[in-house]
């Protein structure tokens, strides 16, 4: 079951390629057909909504934030990413023109599912991204868009949050199309570049053993720090969540610009602090994340380089830098989470730690 591999996690880990090209499979044509599962909202609202509000919890919370870039860019639609717990307590604004998008890998978050309903209260319709078919959420939403991962084991999630992106990106290319802007004619490129993903993440899994390497090396650290910008931001608090829950090691994600509104108190010698590196090919955002990387180091932190193959800027500040293939900005995230599942996943095994099974967490939360 374990498809020869320690643990389940390890084995999820080396399914995300995949995860990725099954929920890609069939899934759209040229011309911007989306197949979701389950539809019962009618094309006509589809292109009437004037918001979209993603509801979901950890993991596949920060599957919607990294949704939020992609759809606000390809669609011109406002996007909130909400915290279903959260979304659910207050009185949040939502019309019948409002595209609520559930994200959950089984279906049966109790937080994710109360917010679902509420949303359906207020006139909303919901648009669900699970894992699990014939899930509650699955079967209480409007429509359902599944993501192909297969079975998710282990309770810290993985290929279940590739898959997840990968959807919102079908839903955002989709979007574009049957609603027609400027950006709908980067479509084609986009699905076209989405198709190369399933060997990219293949290429980085192929150099676990550097990953592993360095975990070994950092398996006595007690605090690490994440940062990101754009897309990255999402990715550094995926690879802190990783951390803590795999390795119950104490770790933070921020945005990278926040780092000088506070987080850089926390930066003194020997510290270990993660960089999701932007493209060099985005010119501005790079330099911004190198500049942060630049600070970082002056104080002596021990840095952490997730960045491009032939981004040789990096080189001077970095400790250790974990090469990940040229990929367009917005599928970034999709290369640059790999190395740090594999890292939280090695550095728990190091410390002997049970990774499938953490202490304290259940696979599914059902209750509020
Ligand atoms: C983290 C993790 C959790 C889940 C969250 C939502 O590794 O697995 O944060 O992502 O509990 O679960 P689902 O997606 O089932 O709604």
């Amino acid at each position: 079951v374990k498809g020869g591999f320690a643990t389940f996690m390890e084995k999820e880990i080396h399914d995300q390629p995949a995860a990725v090209r099954d929920t890609l499979l069939g899934r759209m044509s040229p011309t911007g057909s989306l197949q979701l599962d389950e539809l019962r909202i009618d094309e006509s609202i589809l292109r009437r909504v004037d918001k979209i509000v993603v509801v979901a919890c950890g993991t596949a919370a920060y599957a919607g934030h990294v949704a939020k870039y992609a759809i606000e860019h390809w669609c011109r639609i406002p996007v909130e990413v909400e915290l279903a717990h959260e979304f659910r307590y207050r009185d949040p604004v939502v019309s019948e023109k409002t595209l609520v998008v559930a994200i959950t890998q089984s279906g049966e978050t109790m937080d994710t599912l109360m917010a679902v309903r509420h949303a359906r209260e207020q006139g909303a319709k919901v648009l669900a991204i699970v894992n699990t078919h014939g899930s509650t959420i699955a079967r209480e939403s409007d429509a359902v868009l599944y993501t192909h991962a297969g079975p998710e084991v282990a309770v810290a999630s993985t290929k279940a949050f590739v898959a997840q992106i990968t959807a919102t990106y079908l839903l955002g290319l989709y979007l574009a199309q049957l609603r027609g802007n400027k950006y709908s004619d980067e479509v084609v490129t986009y699905l076209d570049e989405l198709m190369k993903m399933p060997d990219k993440i293949a290429e980085v899994i192929a150099r676990e053993d550097d990953i592993k390497d360095l975990a070994h090396r950092m398996k006595d650290v007690t605090s690490v720090l994440f940062l990101g910008r754009h897309v990255g931001f999402p990715v550094a608090l995926e690879g802190a969540l990783k951390l803590k829950e795999l390795a119950y090691i104490h770790a933070e994600g921020f945005a990278a610009g926040e780092l000088k509104h506070g987080p850089i108190a926390l930066v003194e010698e020997g510290q270990p602090v993660f960089f999701i590196v932007p493209t060099p090919r985005r010119p501005l955002l790079h330099a911004k994340v190198m500049s942060n990387v630049r600070e970082v180091n002056a104080r002596g932190a021990r840095v952490l380089c997730i960045a491009e193959e032939g981004d040789t800027a990096v080189e001077e500040f970095a400790a250790d830098v974990i090469r990940i293939p040229e990929t367009p900005t917005l599928l970034h995230p999709l290369v640059s989470v790999i190395p740090l599942q594999i890292f939280a996943c090695a550095l728990a095994a190091e410390k002997g730690l049970d990774v499938d099974q953490p202490r304290n967490l259940a696979k599914s939360v059902t209750v509020e």
